[in-house]
C-alpha cells in the first residue's frame, strides 16, 4: 500500500476524532489499521505488527476469525436487531443456556447489555435492588479493592480505585470501603506469600464487621487484577473472601470481564477457587473481541427478589441494543471454538511459554536485576519493572496513573512498536496477553522484543 492514503486518514483523524485515554498533544499519532489475521494487524503503509494485547483485552480466538466473521454475516442478513423488551430471539436464548452451562454451577439468569462498564452498572444496581425489593434498603454500601478497576461509567468508577483518572469526576462517585488487594510484591500487610495466611482478608472482614448489615455487595475481579498492574492474587483470596460475604450475609459480585474466557487458563477464574459469586460480569471476551456484548449473570435467587407482580420490584435497566443477535451469534460461534481441544492446547501451550520465558528472564544475571517481579496467570504474564519501580509510587493505586503518564510507558511502548510488536505498559508494569491463536514462534518473537526492551531502560 502506498502512503499516501496513510496520511489522508491520519489528517482526517487529527482534524475530527478524540481517541479514549490519549492525550493527542504528547503521544505519536495513531496508526490507522486495515486489516487483521490471527495475532497479526496490518496497517495503510503494509506494515505489520503482533497484538500482544489482543486489542483491549478482547480478541482471544485471533483477528478476523473465520468461523465467527461468518456467523455475524449470517445473522446481519436474518435478524440484525430487535428491541428486547417484549420480544425475544434464539441467539439470545441459547447464548443464555449455553453460558448457563458452563458458569459456576447455580449463575442461572442471564441480563444482557454492551461492554464491561455497564456489565458492572449492572451487577452494582442489581445488588442494591435487590436488597432493596427484599424490603432491606438499608443494605447500600459497597466494598471494593485497592487497585481495582471495573470501567469507566460512573458507579462503575465509584468502585474502581480513586486516582487522578477519576478526579475530575468526584461529584459523580458514591463512597466505597475499600479492602486490601492481595498484591503480594507489595503486601498490604508486610508479610510473604511463602509464610503468610492470607492476612490481607483482615481487612475486608473488619470492614464486614463494623458495616456489614449496611453492605449491600463485595465486588472483586477474581484472580487478576488488570488495569491496576495485572496482579495475580492467591487463590484462597478469592475463596476466603466467598466465606466471608456468606458469614456476613453480603452479596460476591465478580468482575470476569477481563478474566471470563480462559484467559486465566480455565473458562472463568472463579472455577479455579471453586467459587460461586451471586453475581458475575462477563465482556470482552464474551463475542470472542468481534462485537460489544455484556453478560451479567445471577443466581436464581437474586433474579426471584425481581420476579413479582408488584411493578416496582423490576429491574429498571436496559439499553437500545440489549442482546444484539449479532453479538450473540458472535458469541456462539465463538463458545464452539471452546469446544475444540485445540483451543484450550494453545491455551496450555501459551502458559508453558509465558513460564519459561518469565523463568529465563529472572534467571539471568544480565536482565534479573532490572525485574521486581514476574506474575503470570493463564495466558496473561507480566514484569514489574524495579528500574521504575524507584520512581514509581509505592502506592500502587497510582501505576494505572503512571501507566498513562509516565515517559517510561510511553518509551516502552514506542520501543515494541518500533518492533513490530502492540504492547502498552502500565507504567513500569510490562504484559503479554495476547489472542490464544498467536502461534509459539510469535509468542517467542514477542519475548525477544520485551528482552531487548529491558537493555534499553
Ligand atoms: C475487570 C474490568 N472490568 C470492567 C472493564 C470495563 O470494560 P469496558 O472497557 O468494556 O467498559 C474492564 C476494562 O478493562 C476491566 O478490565
Amino acid at each position: 500500500m502506498p502512503s499516501v492514503p496513510s496520511r489522508l486518514t491520519l489528517e482526517r483523524d487529527a482534524r475530527r476524532l478524540w481517541h479514549p485515554y490519549t492525550q493527542a498533544a504528547v503521544v505519536p499519532p495513531p496508526i490507522p489499521i486495515v486489516r487483521g489475521q490471527g495475532a497479526w494487524l496490518w496497517d495503510e503503509d503494509g506494515r505489520r505488527y503482533i497484538d500482544a494485547i489482543s486489542s483491549w483485552w478482547v480478541t482471544t480466538h485471533g483477528h478476523a476469525q473465520p468461523e465467527i466473521a461468518a456467523a455475524i454475516a449470517r445473522q446481519a442478513a436474518e435478524l440484525e436487531q430487535v428491541i428486547f423488551a417484549g420480544f425475544t430471539h434464539r441467539p439470545a436464548a441459547e447464548l443464555a443456556e449455553k453460558l448457563a452451562a458452563i458458569l459456576p454451577a447455580g449463575l442461572s439468569r442471564i441480563f444482557y447489555s454492551d461492554d464491561g462498564s455497564t456489565a458492572v452498572e449492572v451487577a452494582l444496581k442489581m445488588a442494591l435492588q435487590y436488597w432493596h425489593n427484599l424490603g432491606q434498603p438499608r443494605r447500600r454500601g459497597f466494598i471494593a479493592l485497592e487497585h481495582a478497576y471495573h470501567g469507566d461509567t460512573a458507579a462503575a468508577m465509584a468502585v474502581g480505585a480513586p486516582s487522578p483518572f477519576t478526579a475530575a469526576f468526584a461529584p459523580l462517585l458514591f463512597p466505597v470501603a475499600r479492602a486490601h488487594a492481595a498484591y503480594c510484591h507489595r503486601c498490604p500487610v508486610g508479610r510473604r506469600r511463602e509464610t503468610c495466611h492470607i492476612e490481607c482478608l483482615d481487612r475486608m472482614e473488619q470492614l464486614l464487621r463494623a458495616e456489614g448489615e449496611q453492605t449491600a455487595a463485595v465486588i472483586l475481579e477474581p484472580l487478576l487484577q488488570g488495569a491496576g498492574g495485572m496482579i495475580v492474587h492467591p487463590r484462597e483470596f478469592l475463596a476466603g473472601a466467598r466465606r466471608l460475604c456468606d458469614r456476613y450475609g453480603v452479596l460476591l459480585i465478580a468482575d470476569e470481564v477481563l478474566t471470563g474466557f480462559g484467559r486465566t487458563g480455565t473458562m472463568f477464574a472463579c472455577q479455579q477457587a471453586e467459587v460461586t459469586p451471586d453475581i458475575l460480569c462477563l465482556s470482552k471476551g464474551l463475542t470472542g473481541g468481534f462485537l460489544p456484548l455484556a453478560v451479567t449473570a445471577c443466581r436464581e435467587e437474586i433474579y426471584q427478589a425481581f420476579y413479582s407482580t408488584d411493578r416496582r420490584k423490576t429491574l429498571f435497566h436496559g439499553h437500545s441494543y440489549t442482546a444484539n443477535p449479532v453479538g450473540c451469534a458472535a458469541a456462539l460461534a465463538s463458545l464452539a471454538l471452546f469446544e475444540k481441544p485445540q483451543t484450550w492446547e494453545r491455551i496450555r501451550r501459551i502458559g508453558r511459554q509465558h513460564a519459561a520465558r518469565l523463568a529465563r528472564l529472572t534467571g539471568d544475571a544480565k536482565t534479573a536485576g532490572k525485574i521486581a517481579d514476574a506474575r503470570q496467570i493463564g495466558t496473561v504474564a507480566a514484569l514489574e519493572l524495579r528500574g521504575a519501580e524507584g520512581e514509581s509510587p509505592e502506592d500502587g493505586e497510582e501505576i494505572v496513573e503512571e501507566g498513562y503518564l509516565s515517559s517510561l510507558g510511553l518509551k516502552l511502548q514506542k520501543f515494541y512498536l518500533d518492533h513490530g510488536v502492540i504492547l502498552r505498559p502500565l507504567g513500569p508494569i510490562v504484559y503479554v496477553l495476547p489472542p490464544y491463536s498467536i502461534s509459539e514462534a510469535e509468542l517467542e518473537t514477542v519475548w525477544d522484543v520485551v528482552t531487548a526492551s529491558l537493555e534499553v531502560i
